[in-house]
Parts: C-alpha cells; structure tokens; sequence
C-alpha cells in the first residue's frame, strides 16, 4: 500500500505484484467473463487484508494447547458494514466478505447518465444500521467521474455517522478522486492504481473497459 501524495487519505497498491498481475489480467480486453469475475473477487480479498493493516489491534494472550502466548485482536474487523454499487462491486464484495465475514451489507443500484453530464440516478438503496463504531467500505471498482459515489457517500451520510468511510476500488482517475477528497476530505480512498484520465464519455484511460458488462458477460 503506497499513499498518494497528491491527496490525503488515497492509497494505491502498486507495490504488490500480485495485485498488479490481477490488475493486468483484468484490464486485458482478451480475459472473458469468468477469470474477470475471479479477479474482482480477488481485488476484493486483497483491498480487505489492506484495510485491516489499517485498523487498530489489540494486544491479547492466548492459551495453545501447551502454554499461555500473545496474540492480537482486529477490533473494528467485526464493525464493517459493506455497500455493494451495483453491477460490478458484487464480485468484489464476494472478496471482501471473506476478510469481513461478520460485515453487515448493503445495496445501492445507481444509474449513471450520458456525457457530459453524467447525472445518477439512484433507483434502490437498503442500508443496514451504521453505528458510530463502524467502518462502511463502499466497493465500487471504477472510480471514472466520481458522480456515483458523491451521491452514495452522501446518502450513507444520512444513515449514520460510521467511524470510517472507505471507497475500495479497482481503478480511479485523478478527476473523480479529486471531486470526492474536495466534498468529502474524510472519505479514505483504497485503489489498485490511480490511472491517467477520463474520455469524453467518462470512461477511464487507460481502464479496463466496462467493468460491469465484462463481469456480467455483455458484449
Ligand atoms: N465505469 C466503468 O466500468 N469503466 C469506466 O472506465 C468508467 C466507469
């Protein structure tokens, strides 16, 4: 995990070279649907154990069956409430579930309009009870405009006042990170790789495509 230094609070994961092999396989447009899949549910694992490392521990003792050692507790690993931006998240919460397996989760479907407004529209939000002791990690692989993501940090805003908000994501780009870090300074950015920049039509350069057909299989 590398902090970024153009803003507080992003992190980027370039010093893993497995995370950056997931990354290459996921950005080539020859991988089909499945490896594609498997590797959000990868980057999802992944972004879980970095996170942790970021999340207080306890110093505890523990009795093996021979004699009294230490051991350390991951205390907020148990306060994590998991929201899933619907298409492609859903593999990636898939990951993240294995690292926080006690999370609670919610869901938010958000259609994001054509340039150059690139309006959402958000057509369904469930969110679970969000205590002033949790972590909500937000998994949203592309961070393009960063459109969607304002209105969902905003929305989880209203349901709670969480310890921590962190976006977990794939890809950014400069542009929306930069959207998100000046309205929402508290919210902690996790992401493979920060990437170059958007196209006119929101996508990111270089990127990996549309994240949501290539995981579900649409042309
Ligand atoms: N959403 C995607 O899936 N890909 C992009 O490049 C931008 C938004």
């Amino acid at each position: 995990m590398i902090k970024d230094g153009r803003w507080d609070g992003v992190y980027t994961m370039e010093d893993s070279p497995y995370l950056m092999e997931v990354l290459t396989e996921l950005r080539d447009k020859e991988t089909d649907s499945i490896p594609f899949r498997k590797g959000l549910v990868k980057f999802g694992r992944f972004m879980g154990y970095e996170i942790i490392k970021t999340m207080e521990i306890e110093k505890i003792t523990v009795e093996t069956p021979l004699e009294e050692t230490e051991g350390v507790v991951v205390r907020d690993r148990k306060n994590v409430v998991i929201i899933t931006v619907l298409r492609a998240a859903v593999p990636m919460m898939e990951g993240l579930v294995k690292v926080f397996e006690h999370a609670r989760i919610g869901i938010v479907s958000a259609v994001r309009g054509k340039a150059p407004e690139f309006r959402v529209e958000m057509n369904y939000i469930k969110v679970p009870h969000i205590s002033d002791e949790d972590t909500v990690i937000i998994a949203d692989p592309m961070i393009a405009t960063g459109s969607t993501l304002l209105e969902v940090i905003a929305e989880i805003k209203k349901y709670g006042s969480p310890k921590r908000i962190i976006v977990a994501g794939v890809l950014g780009s400069p542009e929306g990170i930069s959207r998100i870090k000046e309205k929402h300074p508290d919210v902690e950015i996790f992401v493979g790789k920060v990437d170059r920049e958007l196209n006119d039509d929101g996508y990111i350069l270089p990127g990996l495509g549309d994240a949501g057909d290539r995981a579900f299989g649409l042309p």
